[in-house]
């Protein structure tokens, strides 16, 4: 009997790694996993095994996980259901470390029994269990795919957990797309045996991960308090944001039926979330626009943030906004208004926001960010740009870019988000920006509700860290 492992170090940095039930034929399952190990570049050692095969995409294949010639630390188990025990009991003989069960047929759907033989026995041998009914895992700084999603992840320092499986697939493919960078993609299933709080915790120690994400339907029962008790310790290391699903009735319900887990009442979670210190988001999109914030700026020093913009109702949508998602615009005081009038003709306008007008060219934004860069009462920047003919957005950006990164040159960083509201051309621009460390969006709501998520993020820690202290002046 072995000692049960409580470091994940095996599931996101195995040395080795088998895969049960690699199969021979493109387009299934145990074939696409092992592919996309291989292709996705894991540098440590893949064995395929199944019974039937000699060699499955130029590897050696393996009759049981007990005839490789080497340690194994991770087995990614792709046999029916009905196998899978004996599976298990073969990769404790070997001494394998932790076990990512694909295999559907468990407690999703009333099959508690079998899911629950299946943790003791993998817990007799001391092995974890991640899953089962999942898609696998993927961790970028190991260059592991082990998943049968979409390959070509892009790395970066996004960590996603996700409790649904095909929305988790999709969702590769789709920050694939948007050029969002991942450090983990990990996809939890019924969570038999290791779960979200779990997972969360070994994140926020890792260094290659900035925030995490996860897609959450509903705890497992008699876990919540755990799970609560763990985030409010990873929400003060890094920044949490989760997407609650089955807020209405009828959601929940579905919820229930579909991890075999319960969904609890939106209101309460929605109370200890908060004083979790977790930042919740209304659906995906939102999530990831927070998320790729948080992974490339620098959180806010303050409360007073600027908007700079080219156009007097992008300006407006975004004053709404910052009312909606608690941004405060900074007054500015006459000397700093001074300094906006210079970028702009006399008609513009320098309170907040500061309205370049449509005569603004990359010159004139250059000259106004810096102002609000290198000036002590701004905490934090939101650009604003409408597409016209006198201001290329490419140029922009990189002028954005520019002004941002010799401010950091001169110690000075700041968070600075920006909307791009046109066509193809702005598209580009944008993907250049967030190419360069500056999260852009396509209209001007969603720059601000990101910057509200690093402001809310921002006053939670200050209000811990003050907490914390009186707290500790009293004992
Ligand atoms: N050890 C190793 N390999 C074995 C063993 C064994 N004891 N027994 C059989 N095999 C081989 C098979 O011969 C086969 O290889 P082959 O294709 O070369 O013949 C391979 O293992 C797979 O076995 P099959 O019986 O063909 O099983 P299949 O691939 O059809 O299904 C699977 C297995 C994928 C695990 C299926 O049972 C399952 O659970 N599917 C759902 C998975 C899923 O969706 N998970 C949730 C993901 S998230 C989402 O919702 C998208």
């Amino acid at each position: 009997m072995g000692k049960r492992l409580n470091n994940l170090d095996a599931l996101f940095k195995p040395k080795s790694i088998a895969v049960i039930g690699a199969s021979r034929k493109p387009g299934k399952i145990g074939y696409e996993i092992v592919r996309n190990l291989i292709e996705y570049g894991f540098t440590n050692r893949i064995y395929p095994v199944n019974p039937h095969a000699e060699e499955i995409l130029n590897l050696k294949a393996y009759p049981s996980v007990k005839d490789i010639p080497d340690k194994v630390d991770m087995a990614i188990i792709s046999v029916p259901a009905e196998k899978v025990l004996d599976v298990i009991k073969e990769c404790g003989e070997k001494g394998v470390k932790v076990l990512v069960v694909i295999t559907s047929g468990f407690s999703e759907v009333g099959n508690e029994e079998l899911e629950r033989k299946l943790v003791e026995l993998a817990h007799q041998y001391g092995m974890r269990v991640l899953g089962p009914n999942i898609f696998g895992v993927v961790y970028t700084p190991q260059k592991m795919n082990a998943t049968f999603g979409p390959k070509d992840i892009l790395p970066g320092g996004i960590a996603f957990i996700t409790q649904s499986g095909a929305l988790g697939i999709a969702l590769m493919g789709w920050t694939i797309l948007e050029e969002i960078g991942l450090s983990a993609v990990v996809s939890m299933g019924n969570m038999a045996d290791i779960d979200v709080a779990e997972v969360s915790e070994y994140l926020a120690n890792d260094p290659n991960t900035k925030v995490i994400t996860i897609y959450l339907e509903g705890l497992r029962v008699g876990t919540g308090s755990r799970f609560l008790e763990i985030m409010r310790k990873v929400s003060l290391k890094k920044p949490v944001i989760v997407v609650k699903a089955g807020r209405s009735e009828r959601g929940a319900a579905a919820a229930a039926s579909h991890t075999g887990s319960l969904a609890g009442l939106d209101k309460m979670y929605d109370a200890a979330m908060k004083q979790a210190g977790i930042l919740r988001a209304l659906n995906i999109e939102e999530m990831f626009d927070w998320a790729r914030a948080f992974a490339l700026l620098p959180l806010p020093k303050g409360e007073n943030t600027v908007i700079i913009t080219n156009g007097g109702g992008a300006g407006v949508m975004a004053t709404d906004a910052a009312e909606d998602y608690g941004v405060k615009l900074l007054d500015p005081p006459e000397d700093l208004k001074d300094k906006f009038r210079k970028y702009m003709p006399w008609f513009g306008s320098p309170k907040n926001p500061v309205d370049l007008t449509g005569m603004a060219t990359p010159k004139e934004y250059y000259g106004a960010i810096k102002e609000a860069l290198y000036d002590e009462r701004v905490h934090n920047i939101i650009v604003l740009y409408c597409r016209t003919a006198v201001c290329d957005p490419m140029e922009l950006a990189k002028a954005i870019v520019n002004a941002v990164s010799e401010a950091k040159r001169d110690g000075i960083e700041k968070p600075v988000t920006v909307a791009m509201i046109g066509g193809k051309d702005t598209a580009n621009a944008m993907r250049y920006l967030n190419r360069n460390g500056i999260p852009a969006y396509p209209i001007p709501e969603r720059a601000v509700s990101a910057m509200g998520a690093l402001i809310r993020y921002m006053r939670y820690l200050k209000t811990i860290k003050q907490v914390i202290k009186e707290l500790e002046l009293k004992v």
